[in-house]
């Protein structure tokens, strides 16, 4: 696209207009759903976040307002005020609404983090919170990450928040409920909604071929018992420097499962040391377009299309990207730059969609 077309094209975008004919966006011509992971307050409040949103997205994930602290504020209240913003947004303007998570380490309201009891009281928390938002949102949730990081690194299940460096952050579910916890979470919310598409995810199966043994092992027992799982989440937090080796292993690994198959939460990092006086420059955007190319290439080329779930950006621009505020150092990850124009990568991502 020449620089007037774009610049005219993002006039539109930011004025919030539709897209004129002629120009195509992501949603346009992916032949699966392509998503981003949004923030409520800027889609309520930042026009040229929801004019990329709304034009180039068909699919939609809440990056915060449908985990455990912003839904189950206290053992005996909910609070769905903000999930519903985002899933009344997603249904009024005709996109795929994807829930996570529902059962992870962090995102713990502080009476969960605090809670003492036996393992029976855990297990009415995890089916009572599974099962009341299931309910609510029945008929509106495509799909749900069921279960959010359960493995460490090393295949192990995840006992701690971190490799047990931080002895303090003990993950109550498996340190309560034992390795089962995953299992009961999704035979819970298929009785809740037996229409929803449940969904495991996690990070770093391209870079990890433990945790991604451990992944489909868990799968093939879910199989041979009966546990209702239909998707893998591959979240692909991911950087120039990833090898493309491991993302085609992985991609082939876990299309074998048969599984829907959604790369969930796709952000690629050029600041991979961060370092504070990094300059993004055109090897880097270089770089990162083929990264980016790479990944719907291989995604279409290893996962069969019946299992194609999609591809999520995790946010929606450099400017609301979680890497810089998690690095607190400078990031570009993502497909629009911080005034929400295409950067050179959009156009990578788009031809390979396109393709
Ligand atoms: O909203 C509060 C604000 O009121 C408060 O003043 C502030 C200071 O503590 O915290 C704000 O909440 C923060 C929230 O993001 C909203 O910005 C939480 O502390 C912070 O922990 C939370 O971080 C999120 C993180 O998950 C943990 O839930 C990130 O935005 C989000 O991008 C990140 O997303 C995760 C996926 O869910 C799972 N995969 C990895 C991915 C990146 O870590």
């Amino acid at each position: 696209m020449n620089c007037f077309k774009s610049s005219l094209f993002s006039l539109f975008l930011l004025a919030g207009f539709t897209v004129s004919a002629q120009e195509k966006t992501l949603q346009m011509v992916a032949p699966f759903k392509v998503g981003c992971a949004i923030n409520p307050f800027l889609l309520n409040n930042n026009k040229g976040y929801k004019a990329v949103v709304s034009n180039e997205f068909n699919s939609i994930t809440a990056e915060n307002a449908l985990k455990f602290y912003s839904l189950h504020p206290k053992r005996d209240e909910f609070n769905f005020a903000m999930g519903d913003t985002v899933v009344n947004y997603a249904l009024a303007n005709k996109k795929r609404m994807h829930g996570h998570c529902l059962v992870w380490h962090e995102s713990a309201p502080k009476w969960l983090n605090e809670f003492v009891g036996d393992s029976a009281s855990w297990d009415n928390i995890l089916k009572t919170h599974i099962q009341t938002v299931l309910q609510h949102y029945k008929g509106k949730m495509t799909s749900w990450d069921v279960v959010n990081e359960a493995f460490f690194d090393d295949g192990n299940f995840r006992t701690e928040k971190t490799n047990g460096t931080n002895k303090s952050n003990k993950t109550y579910w498996y340190n309560h409920l034992g390795a089962d916890y995953i299992a009961h979470a999704f035979q819970y919310a298929h009785e809740a909604d037996p229409s929803t598409l449940l969904f495991y995810n996690d990070y770093n199966q391209e870079n990890s071929p433990a945790k991604l043994k451990a992944i489909i092992a868990m799968v093939t027992d879910f199989k041979q018992r009966g546990i209702p799982i239909h998707g893998l989440g591959l979240q692909m937090h991911i950087s120039i420097n990833t090898k493309n080796e491991g993302i085609i292993t992985a991609l082939k690994e876990v299309a074998k499962t048969g599984l829907l198959i959604h790369i969930s939460e796709l952000d690629i990092s050029v600041n991979t040391h961060h370092d504070s006086t990094l300059v993004y420059n055109d090897s880097l955007k270089a770089l990162q377009s083929e990264k980016f190319a790479f990944v719907v290439e291989q995604y279409r080329k290893w996962i069969p299309k019946k299992q194609q779930y999609g591809i999520t950006c995790w946010n929606v621009s450099d400017a609301d990207s979680w890497l810089v505020k998690w690095h607190k150092s400078n990031d570009w990850p993502l497909l629009f730059d911080k005034n929400y124009q295409r950067k050179e990568c959009y156009t990578a991502f788009y031809n390979s969609l396109k393709k």
